[in-house]
């Protein structure tokens, strides 16, 4: 585990008045990086080759070093060259899914925005399950045994990303024979299955909120709503049932876009509060709790209920939909902000208030 006292150093040694900011070229990094250009922040962009056209199309980077493999940010001699360019990293998806957790804690050196204690409570199914519903939110029901099977569930596997290899069943029996046809079919291993999350499968329409946590401000800020369009799920509806049993469809949850939600007025107070308590138990689990971007993924039901299955502490992706303003962000701030404008807008506060170091643990 890196010391924070000596991530607190490097940021003393930093030239304040030419902060950048820099994040790894994909996910949500035009976001990120248009927001610190319109709040005057300088940005470095770690990036492949083949994806360097984004940034000629989008002059939104200063500075452009282009990698083989996103691993490189572990070299010393690459992390050197970021702290003399007074580098804040803001971490996003690809981070956790190029990196280990223990590789994000121990191997860099590199001021980073956010709560690195944090991905400790994130990456594990268990300790996250543990944080949200100490946080008082209403989870999908887990069954530790595929025995206890007594309603739809989805199988979730350990580790794996974007809904990849998880599938559905009704009852003990339907799972396994369903493991096994997905075992046959080459989708997962038997391995899978020994270590396999059976969560309920709630019913309901998907609405992912992404919150700002501002610790300078003390305040949890909605900054915008969005869903997801998954291939193939979002398509499985347009072939006949009939067809479906004959090509013994499986559901895959692949993300290709995102939508933009507004939410009906009612279900607005309940989404903060969950934002706030999220965050309020985040405070004791790891001080001083979640700093930055975090997102709740949720399905709502008939009854609109609201279930929580995942949180992220960091941006998502989904915020994209909110580039140039949401209406949560207009409702806030009027015109033009956004979570890329508001990461930049609370380091420049933190740096200005000489409070930096708050915004990194
Ligand atoms: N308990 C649940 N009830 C209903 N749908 C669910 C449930 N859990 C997940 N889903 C749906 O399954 C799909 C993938 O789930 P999930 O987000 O857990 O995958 P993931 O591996 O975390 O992917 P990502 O890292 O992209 O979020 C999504 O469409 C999600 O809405
Ligand atoms: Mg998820």
């Amino acid at each position: 585990m890196i010391d924070i006292q000596d991530i607190q150093k490097i940021i003393d040694k930093y030239d304040q008045s030419k902060l950048a900011v820099c994040t790894l070229g994909s996910h949500s990094s035009l976001n990120i990086f248009k927001g610190a250009k319109e709040e005057g922040l300088r940005t470095v962009c770690i990036c492949k080759e083949k994806d360097a056209i984004m940034y000629q199309k989008y002059p939104v980077v200063d500075e452009l070093i282009i990698v083989k493999d996103f691993t490189e940010l572990l070299n010393e001699a690459l992390q050197e060259r970021l702290r003399s360019l007074n580098v804040i990293l803001i971490p996003h998806g690809s981070f956790t899914a190029y990196l280990s957790t223990e590789q994000l804690t121990s191997s860099l050196k590199v001021p980073m925005l956010g709560n690195r204690k944090l991905l400790h409570w994130e990456v594990n199914r268990k300790s996250q399950e543990e944080w949200l519903h100490k946080a008082g939110l209403q989870l999908p029901a887990t069954f530790s045994s595929p025995d206890d099977i007594d309603c739809l569930v989805i199988a979730k596997l350990q580790g794996a990303k974007g809904g990849r290899g998880y599938f559905l069943a009704n009852s003990a029996k339907g799972f396994y024979k369903k493991a096994d046809e997905m075992v046959k079919r080459g989708l997962i291993t038997r391995q899978d299955i020994e270590t396999v999350h059976l969560q309920e499968y709630v019913i309901g329409v998907n609405v992912y909120p992404s919150y700002f946590s501002s610790i300078i401000n003390s305040d949890v800020e909605l900054l915008s709503m969005d869903r997801r369009y998954e291939t193939a799920v979002d398509s499985i509806g347009k072939i006949p049932a009939s067809e479906q049993l004959e090509i013994g469809v499986i559901p895959t949850y692949t993300v290709v876009g995102n939508f933009p939600i507004v939410i009906r007025e009612s279900l607005l107070p309940e989404i903060m509060r969950m934002g706030e308590a999220v965050h309020k138990k985040a405070m004791e689990l790891a001080p001083p709790g979640i700093i930055g971007p975090f997102c709740l993924e949720t399905v709502i039901t008939d009854d609109l209920k609201i279930y929580t299955f995942e949180i992220s502490a960091r941006i998502v992706a989904g915020t994209n939909v909110g580039i140039g303003t949401s209406p949560y962000a207009y409702l806030r701030y009027g015109e033009n902000m956004y979570m890329g404008k508001r990461i930049a807008l609370e380091i420049k506060n933190a740096a200005k208030q000489k409070q930096l170091q708050n915004v990194i643990a």
